[in-house]
């Protein structure tokens, strides 16, 4: 797996429970470029792996900047970020990866975040403002506000704890060639950001979990045989067992973050199949070609993958 070396530059509160980092190499080298959209892994050293949006204008080629919410209940890696990461600790990170790209084709975006599902969008209206595009982001906030004096020009406030929030279909308007609609939040908003915009265009609605919806057993899940093609090591799986930890048993070298079907990190090529698809990353065009480990299965009885 290839790590990155960065130093945190700074680290200040930016809202309620938030932390906005700055990464930098040690010696002030230009990091690998991101995208808009783009997020990265943070390795800590307690191996506890987690993705941030990169939320810094792309063009800034010298820095990560990711924000860290505070999660009391979660796995403990923002706990860590919050409470033992000084300036000037080095921490890994990984290759930027972009699963929640701008549309190339839009010539109008409308981005509706939840909270802390904005730091996404940051980066994508500074190129946005950079290539004079056209776009307005909705974040919808309970009271103070996520990453103050960082939000774009072109945002609309919805402070959910004075009003209800507004109506997703009033804020997206309809559909229209050109215009392309983002969410990214609470699974919630996610869930009716979907239903406003299910009679959209295929593509023209795109969505970033940044907590793994819940997975619920598969019924359609059968034993199947995994094979490792370069290696030929193979192994009997009954049904529903989690495909990563297989790959791993066998000498598979496979990267993982969210294992929850989110983040891209786990993308195997498979060349038997098919597979079960559980993933809320791959394209459909994708999905013949790749499969997500972390959450994927098989639906036939044998799965061999190009590791
Ligand atoms: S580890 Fe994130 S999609 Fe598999």
């Amino acid at each position: 797996m290839r790590l990155i070396r960065t130093v945190v530059r700074e680290a200040v509160a930016a809202g309620p429970g938030i932390r906005r980092l700055v990464l930098m190499d040690p010696e002030g080298w230009p990091l690998p470029r991101q995208k808009p959209g783009a997020h990265i892994d943070l390795h800590p050293p307690d191996g506890l792996v987690r993705a941030y949006s990169l939320c810094g204008d792309p063009a800034q080629q010298d820095r990560y900047v990711v924000a860290v919410k505070r999660e009391e209940a979660g796995r403990g890696g923002s706990l860590w970020l919050h409470d033992a990461l000084e300036v000037g600790a080095e921490i890994g990170v990984s290759l930027p990866r972009c699963t929640f790209p701008l549309a190339p084709d839009a010539t109008r975006h409308v981005f509706i975040a939840g909270g802390i599902g904005v730091t996404p969008f940051l980066s994508m209206a500074a190129a946005l403002e950079r290539a004079g595009g056209n776009y307005v982001l909705h974040l919808l906030h309970r009271g103070a506000l996520p990453l103050p004096g960082h939000l774009p020009r072109h945002a609309v406030l919805h402070d959910t704890s004075a009003a209800p929030r507004p109506a997703l279909a009033d804020l997206l308007g309809a559909p229209a060639p050109g215009l392309h609609a983002y969410c990214c939040g609470p699974n919630g908003l996610i869930e009716a950001f979907e239903a406003a915009t299910r009679d959209w265009p295929s593509g023209q609605a795109h969505v970033e979990h940044f907590v793994p919806p819940p997975l619920p057993p598969d019924p359609e899940a059968r034993p199947f045989t995994l094979v490792l093609a370069r290696s030929g090591a193979s192994a009997e799986l009954p049904a529903g067992a989690p495909l990563l930890p297989a790959i791993k048993a066998l000498g598979g070298e496979v990267e993982a973050s969210c294992e929850g079907g989110i983040c891209g990190a786990c993308k195997v090529r498979w060349l038997e199949g098919p597979p079960l698809h559980r993933d809320r990353v791959l394209q459909p065009e994708a999905r013949r070609e790749y499969l997500m480990a972390c959450v994927a299965g098989c639906a036939g009885p044998r799965l061999v993958l190009d590791l």
